[in-house]
């Protein structure tokens, strides 16, 4: 009878244990450890490389082309992929359940129909009803294959048949390998599952997009197991009850990871929102008190947000703080400089800060606009709807430079603002745009002297 062994496999990074433990060694999350039956021939190949031939070669002999890429037909995914999908890539789309996730591949095989065969398997919905999503989404599809096989292998020898030039696998946590005797979703099955994908990907120059659930917690297994096997690792973010849908390259060995697509969910599927910072500002309150328009960088791209910032009287003796798109613990240091350089007395004071639209900002750009827009609601001073401010704070309350100001400034002047707040050691030369004013502060003082 063959031996069968049990080993403990934390889902959140993969950490393999002989026996239970309560924290992960590894990634140090608590009660993420997982028994697993594992027969002995399948350890073998588990770490096994991607590519079977694997004799060492001299770099010089080695032949390479550029890599090619493809357009996916749209210029916010092929942004954040780095101007299209490279060929025979393996590419994660992780997200929570229902981000749309299958939606925005779906679209993306109905744009590249007309060049590409496309092999689409999917064990989450049956067959008619991709078909009826298809349907409505766009028309015509004769290169789209639907296949629901689970079985990985039997979906690899079925894409040897078709010969596709694409394969999508939604979604890996639903397929599983026979040699593997753990449930399918299971570190085990997922990771010989993404392997065995990666292999036949590289070995025969096809385009791979797997998707990948992740929730908060790291349910099933995690996506560092997966991020270490795939070349591109897209991550969906958004809120769950926002429409526009943010999509980021955590990990991209063809390109950069600092580019964001945005996309709005419709009842025609994901649009390209080509202009985010306009769509970000939309319905911004007129007049009001304690909120700002900031630029941040995501990646080359400037974009403007609304910061809004409300403090109210406290009814504990620990005041609240709240971030939402924001880091915390910035904006709780944030607060600090603001009591201890301009004299605002916070510490009985709820505070709660927000960037509107779902997008999550974690620049320090975005520390000059925190400021004002809480000293806004606390002088009850409005900032000026024209206003753009973007600035990192050090703890003595002075506005550092940032990068890319140019870039910014330009941004705020496209959209009609009329006034920037920047830092004062800034080169403001070539900032000369006709009808843009510029306030160069050198402290926090300075800006609030400059707009109240
Ligand atoms: P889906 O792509 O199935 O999510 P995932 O694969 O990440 O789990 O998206 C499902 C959500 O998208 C669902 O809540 C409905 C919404 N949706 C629309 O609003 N409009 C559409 O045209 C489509 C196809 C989906
Ligand atoms: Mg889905």
């Amino acid at each position: 009878m063959a031996s069968v062994k049990t080993v403990f496999y934390c889902s959140e990074c993969g950490y393999e244990s002989p026996k239970w433990l309560g924290k992960c060694p590894g990634c140090e999350h608590w009660n993420t450890f997982t028994e697993e039956v594992m027969k002995k021939e399948a350890k073998q190949n588990r770490y096994s490389s991607v590519v079977t031939n694997s004799k060492p070669k001299k770099m010089s002999d080695i032949e390479v082309g550029k890599e090619i890429r493809f357009i996916t037909g749209y210029r916010e995914l092929d942004r954040v992929l780095g101007n299209g999908a490279v060929i025979g890539s393996v590419n994660l789309v992780g997200g929570d359940p229902g981000i749309g996730k299958s939606t925005l591949l779906l679209q993306m095989c109905l744009n590249i129909q007309k060049n590409f065969k496309i092999l689409y398997c999917s064990a989450e919905e049956s067959v008619e009803q991709i078909k009826l999503r298809a349907n409505r989404l766009k028309d015509g599809n004769e290169n789209i294959f639907l296949s629901s096989n689970t079985n990985i292998d039997g979906l690899i020898a079925d894409a040897q048949t078709l010969k596709p030039n694409v394969v999508i696998v939604d979604s890996i946590q639903t397929v599983y390998a026979e040699d593997i005797s753990s449930a399918p979703g299971s570190v085990s099955q997922v990771r010989e599952c993404t392997l065995k994908m990666t292999r036949f990907a590289k070995e025969n120059n096809i385009t791979v997009f797997i998707v990948g659930h992740v929730t908060k917690e790291g349910m099933i297994a995690g996506p560092k197991v997966l991020e270490h096997m795939v070349d591109c690792v897209l991550q969906f973010e958004g809120e769950r009850y926002s429409n526009f849908r943010i999509i980021r390259a955590v990990k991209n060995r063809y390109g950069s990871t600092d580019e964001i697509g945005v996309f709005e969910m419709t009842d025609r599927g994901l649009l390209e929102v080509g202009n985010p910072s306009q769509v970000f500002l939309e319905g911004r309150p007129k007049n009001v008190s304690g909120t700002i328009v900031i630029c941040t960088m995501e990646g080359t791209r400037p974009i403007l947000a609304e910061i809004q910032g409300l403090t109210a009287h406290s009814a504990y003796a620990a005041p609240r703080r709240m971030t939402t798109g924001l880091d915390f613990n910035r904006a709780s240091m944030i607060m600090a400089v603001l009591e201890k350089k301009a004299g605002f007395n916070l510490s009985s004071s709820d505070i709660y800060l927000n960037i509107t639209g779902g997008i999550k900002v974690m620049e320090p750009a975005a520390d000059l606009g925190i400021c004002l827009a809480v000293a806004s609601n606390i002088k009850n001073h409005p900032v000026g709807d024209d206003t753009v401010a973007f600035g990192e704070m050090g703890l003595t309350g002075e506005i550092r430079n940032v990068s890319f100001v140019e870039k910014r400034v330009n941004e705020a002047f496209k959209l009609g603002f009329k006034r920037c707040i920047i830092p004062y050691s800034t080169n403001s030369e070539s900032l000369s745009l006709e009808g843009m004013e510029i306030i160069r502060v050198k402290n926090i003082l300075e800006a609030f002297g400059a707009v109240f």
